[in-house]
């Protein structure tokens, strides 16, 4: 047994580290809203080895493959049960046209992939790859449409390409090239980061764009689109302010950008970092809330009964490439800190069910924060990875609000509580996920469950070492989830110890 000393509510250790408390009581009486299951979708563009080497190698690899799509990555997705796919870019989208990804692959033109290291990009996996893959994943697709150096005309044949069932030109092109039954295809993009690589516009321009393009995308028989336009990066609080005003209900959703980079110049690397480094990450990946808060405040002022989506379809961390990878790759590799961002952004996401319909982590393999890494035939889950498997018990399950009070930490100059969580249920079973982001203190956490009944109590629990240790290809599983088996059932009341620099998740 530990010895513990009682100072002022903070219990000292034997081992010398400090364990705090803290307090959560669910509100089961205000859980009247579902998140999403789509909040829990992923984003894959033609950038590095994302699509090539990641997702497809093609039949003729020897890298095991079903119809060349890669059977270990594949498989591995699919217990994530990935939800949606956004696809093609990123800024790839708009400059990608689409025509010279269809027909033969041997006939198909190829292009130079500007965006991302200036490479041969030879269009093999287009259209029918890509929607195919979200049927063997069973996932829906989320399709960019390029409004930066596209046509009007263009987009408008891509959406009757997949999705109309008539005897039209676009439908029997595609009949032509071997697929009889058009795709259901929900989610459209018009444009990606129009403010930027989409395109360099202004929030006015670009809004009559939308209207423009938006007008011609049809629905094809029993296919709707759910049109989302081209939101704002971070803090661009007026870009919002203006598509609101001038797309207004014309738009399904609205998307949002929010990258935990420290500088564009010096992201620092993803394996080796400081203490104040993590917290420093962590904190600033913590500022989302706010951000969504500030953009959903916007939205509400035009939009109070929420029909517009916030769509936050690219986050995650940035860090310096992997020492000897290609800089335009974003190749990086993914820690015990990159696991606590997820589950941290994760809990905010969960919160805001009402409005935040989608978001998508940036990227699904082998860039930026990814679920998967490949190399050649090789292949290891992330801790991001498994987080996103933990934390898949909260699609489409109904949010219970909870209140939680800890200590705090300062960073970057913020108050920042130490403990994080959200709860939520379905089919009888109740989902608690939380994480403790202090590097050293273990925290007491007891839960009011407020007379919800439970009558056991399991759980998950993901932790390292340090907060550095990452899986490799030499060493896949140095991290990955365990049984958690700390936390008690007493009443009304659960009560556990959650480790230092830990993420639980636990069932009831
Ligand atoms: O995800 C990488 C890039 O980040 C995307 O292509 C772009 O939309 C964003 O700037």
């Amino acid at each position: 047994m530990k010895k513990l000393i009682v100072l002022l509510g903070i219990l000292v250790c034997a081992n010398g580290f400090a364990q705090q408390n803290a307090v959560i009581t669910l509100h089961p009486e205000d859980a009247n809203t579902q998140i999403s299951k789509h909040v829990y979708g992923h984003f894959a563009e033609h950038l590095g080895s994302c699509i090539y080497g990641g997702l497809w190698v093609g039949e003729d690899s020897p890298v095991p493959n079903t119809n060349g799509y890669r059977t270990d990555v594949i498989n591995a997705l699919k217990e994530l049960h990935i939800p949606n796919l956004r696809w093609p870019g990123g800024c790839f989208a708009d400059e990608y046209h689409w025509m010279d990804g269809i027909g033969p692959r041997e006939k198909r033109p190829k292009m130079v992939n500007n965006n991302w290291g200036g490479v041969v990009e030879d269009n093999s996996f287009g259209t029918h790859e890509f929607l195919n893959l979200c049927e063997l994943l069973g996932c829906e697709p989320y399709v960019s449409g390029n409004v930066g150096s596209g046509t009007v005309e263009e987009l408008a044949k891509w959406v009757e390409y997949m999705t109309s069932d008539g005897d039209s030109p676009m439908a029997n092109l595609r009949r032509q090239n071997g697929r009889e039954k058009p795709w259901k295809v929900k989610y459209l993009g018009i444009g990606n980061e129009s403010w930027g690589c989409g395109g360099d516009m202004l929030p006015e321009f670009y809004a009559d764009q939308y209207r423009r393009y938006s007008v011609y995308c049809r629905n094809f028989d029993n296919n709707k689109l759910f049109k989302i336009a081209s939101g704002a990066s971070d803090y661009d609080y007026h870009w919002t302010d203006v598509l609101m005003n001038k797309i207004g209900n014309k738009m399904n959703g609205l998307s949002l950008h929010y990258y935990t980079i420290k500088d564009w110049h010096q992201k620092g690397s993803a394996t080796d970092f400081s203490g104040d480094d993590y917290y420093w990450t962590l904190g600033k990946s913590l500022e989302i809330e706010e951000v969504i808060q500030k953009h959903t405040a916007i939205m509400d002022t035009y939009d109070p009964k929420k029909n517009i989506g916030l769509m936050v379809d690219e986050w995650g961390t940035w860090f310096d490439v992997e020492p000897g990878t290609n800089p335009g790759f974003l190749f990086q590799q993914n820690t015990l800190r990159d696991a606590m961002v997820a589950a941290l952004t994760l809990n905010i996401f969960n919160k805001y069910t009402g409005r935040i319909q989608m978001t998508n982590i940036a990227q699904v393999v082998n860039v930026l924060q990814s679920m998967i890494l490949t190399k050649d035939d090789k292949m290891l889950l992330t801790p991001t990875y498994f987080v996103f498997k933990m934390y898949a018990v909260h699609q489409d399950a109904t949010a219970i609000p909870l209140n939680l009070v800890c200590e705090t930490k300062k960073i970057r100059e913020k108050d920042v509580p130490v403990v994080s969580a959200s709860a939520s249920q379905k089919d009888g079973k109740i989902h608690i996920s939380l994480t403790n982001l202090d590097l050293k203190s273990a925290q007491d956490v007891t839960i009011q469950l407020s007379g919800m009944k439970a009558s056991q109590v399991s759980g998950q629990i993901l932790t390292a070492k340090t907060v550095t240790d990452h899986n490799t290809f030499d060493n896949p599983n140095v991290l990955k989830p365990a049984d958690f088996k700390g936390a008690k059932l007493k009443k009304d009341e659960l009560t556990l110890q959650l480790p230092a620099h830990s993420i639980v998740v636990l069932e009831l």
